[in-house]
């Protein structure tokens, strides 16, 4: 590789799965001696895409051009355009006829060797390579020896050890851990809802070993993640294919939770139909198994899931949730809805909204159904008007609102643990009594959020509090976290002196809070006792 490192740049178009392959190739790259960087100083563009809902296929489009206008104007020669996931894997090879500079498509399996390809890209100068096939198996990403101090278990994982050099598996020496981490447990889906582009895109199911899983949840919680989200398109049929182990889900579910360090386990995204009872088991005795689940319903009509080819009907998963909230009283559900699938009728529509209330999610994804290429629903007739679809939608959208608000509301008074993640994008405003005085602590949050996403927060010197330990007076500045219900918390904490470089200020501790107030989609909160 060259003396000075090539910058990178990924951008990220799509789903929770393609943020997660996007964020390991970005480790994995550093872990290469790569450096990421800004849009203007990358020497090789990574553009990674998820088509489930949108057509990103313009987006990429718009943003190729993007850079060809960039190195144009800016003189920038020998620019690497990669491009990844499902839009590489749809129209892959017109791309690279259109766009000169895009040297590399690698699909949705196809990024495991990415990193790998890039390496290759930047030795040969007049290579292009197509990384579009999909695997038989669940191609293990790690580039690295699977050895944890004082056990070797790369010797049951045969064909997983690829790499033997560099850090531990996806994450590099010295490299930021967050308390809240994402774990692949499979790529792929075998349903075939008449919707969904996923099969065609990601390919058929296929589940990674559990020893993998396990292995590489273990060196986070070592390095010091609190709360593991085990990551699927359809967890709970994990491990029933035929590349996989036998561990069932619920087996698998076990296995993490016994984990040392382990705080809190959460999943996405389960299938109602595959909801087993060892899993509905497993929200009654597993502690740390956080009580929120997110169960996309799609539908309230049983004519349209079956037109969908979900393979529940409302029966199905009412008693589900019943069963689930049995064994989890605290459980809190939220879901995913479609409208305007074709042939919804306005009767239909209204057995969603009846479910919804029913259920009482306390959030939705809503989504107005388009047609996806190769997706069986493109065939059907009966296409719902758009003006139709969106005016169900605002209908439904504005229902939900309410009900999360009074969710939200309802929550005021009561007590829970917070991991604080990150500082809060929140405002500090001082509180001021009738005289107009600022009054001295505690200090109290504005309930709108800053406009500015990018806006850092910055403390007030003028107002303290003591850290618990020290004794000293020091100035407040906000803090964010979730609750294991999944709201999430701003709260007011005395700033910590930084100790070491990998763990900044608060973030990780668990914390006792009050909900004191409900924002828009957010809680205030008071700490009541002492973190851990
Ligand atoms: N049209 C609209 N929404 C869709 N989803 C998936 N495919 C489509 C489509 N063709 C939604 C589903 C799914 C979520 C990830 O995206 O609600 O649960
Ligand atoms: Fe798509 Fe259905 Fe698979 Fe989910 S379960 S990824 S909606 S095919």
């Amino acid at each position: 590789m060259n003396a000075t490192p090539p910058v990178f740049h990924i951008q990220t178009f799509g789903c929770q799965m393609n943020a997660a392959d996007s964020e390991w190739l970005a480790r994995s790259l550093r872990a290469r001696g790569f450096v990421e960087g800004s849009f203007e100083n990358a020497v090789i563009h990574i553009i990674n895409t998820c088509s489930v809902r949108d057509k990103p296929e313009q987006k990429v489009y718009s943003e190729l051009g993007r850079i060809a206008r960039f190195c144009k104007v800016n003189r920038r020669k020998g620019i690497t355009v990669c491009v990844g996931g499902c839009v590489a894997q749809q129209v892959g090879p017109s791309l690279t006829r259109r766009f000169p500079q895009v040297r590399l498509l690698f699909g949705t399996d196809g990024i495991t060797r990415a990193p790998e390809a890039i390496e290759r890209l930047m030795e040969s100068p007049s290579l292009r390579l197509a990384l579009l096939d999909f695997s038989e198996g669940y191609e293990e990403r790690f580039d690295v020896r699977l050895e944890v101090p004082g056990q070797s278990i790369a010797a049951g994982l045969g064909s997983f050890a690829r790499t033997p050099a560099g850090a531990e598996p996806g994450r590099a020496e010295g490299e930021h851990v967050p308390p809240s981490v994402f774990v692949n447990i499979m790529q792929g889906c075998d349903n075939y809802c008449t919707y969904c582009i996923v099969p065609y895109v990601r390919g058929r199911q296929k589940s990674r070993r559990a020893e993998a899983v396990l292995h590489e949840c273990r060196i986070l919680l070592e390095k010091g993640a609190r709360e593991i989200t085990l990551l699927g398109q359809n967890v709970n049929s994990y491990g029933q294919d035929s590349g996989a182990d036998g561990t069932p889900f619920a087996g698998l579910l076990r296995k993490v939770a016994a984990l040392p360090g382990l705080e809190r386990l959460r999943f996405i995204t389960p299938h109602p139909k595959d909801i087993a009872p060892e899993l509905i088991a497993a929200f009654a005795d597993l502690e740390s198994l956080c009580p929120r689940l997110h169960l996309p319903l799609q539908s309230g009509s049983d004519k349209i899931l079956r037109a969908m080819n979900r393979r529940y009907d409302t029966a199905r998963y009412r008693g589900v949730v019943a069963a689930l909230r049995k064994a989890r009283p605290d459980l809190v559900l939220s879901t995913d809805i479609i409208v305007g699938f074709p042939g919804e009728t306005e009767e239909d529509f209204q057995d969603t909204l009846r479910i919804m209330q029913e259920i009482a999610f306390t959030a939705s994804f809503s989504f107005i159904y388009s047609d996806r290429p190769g997706a069986r629903a493109a065939l059907l007739p009966d296409k719902i008007d758009r003006a139709v679809a969106l005016e169900r939608l605002s209908r439904l959208q504005e229902w939900q609102n309410k009900a999360s608000d009074e969710i939200l509301e309802s929550m005021t008074g009561q007590d829970c643990t917070v991991l604080l993640e990150s500082r809060s994008r929140w405002e500090l405003v001082l509180e001021k009594d009738n005289t107009g005085e600022i009054a001295p602590d505690p200090p109290f949050f504005s309930p709108e959020h800053s406009r500015d996403s990018s806006a850092r927060y910055e403390a007030r010197a003028d107002q303290t509090g003591v850290l618990p330990g020290d004794g000293e007076k020091r100035p407040y500045e906000a803090w964010q976290g979730k609750t294991p219900q999944g709201f999430i918390v701003n709260v007011n904490l005395p700033v910590k002196p930084e100790k070491n470089r990998s763990r900044q200020g608060w973030e990780g501790a668990l914390l006792p809070v009050r909900i004191e107030a409900a924002a828009k989609h957010s809680l205030k909160g008071r700490q009541i006792g002492a973190p851990w």
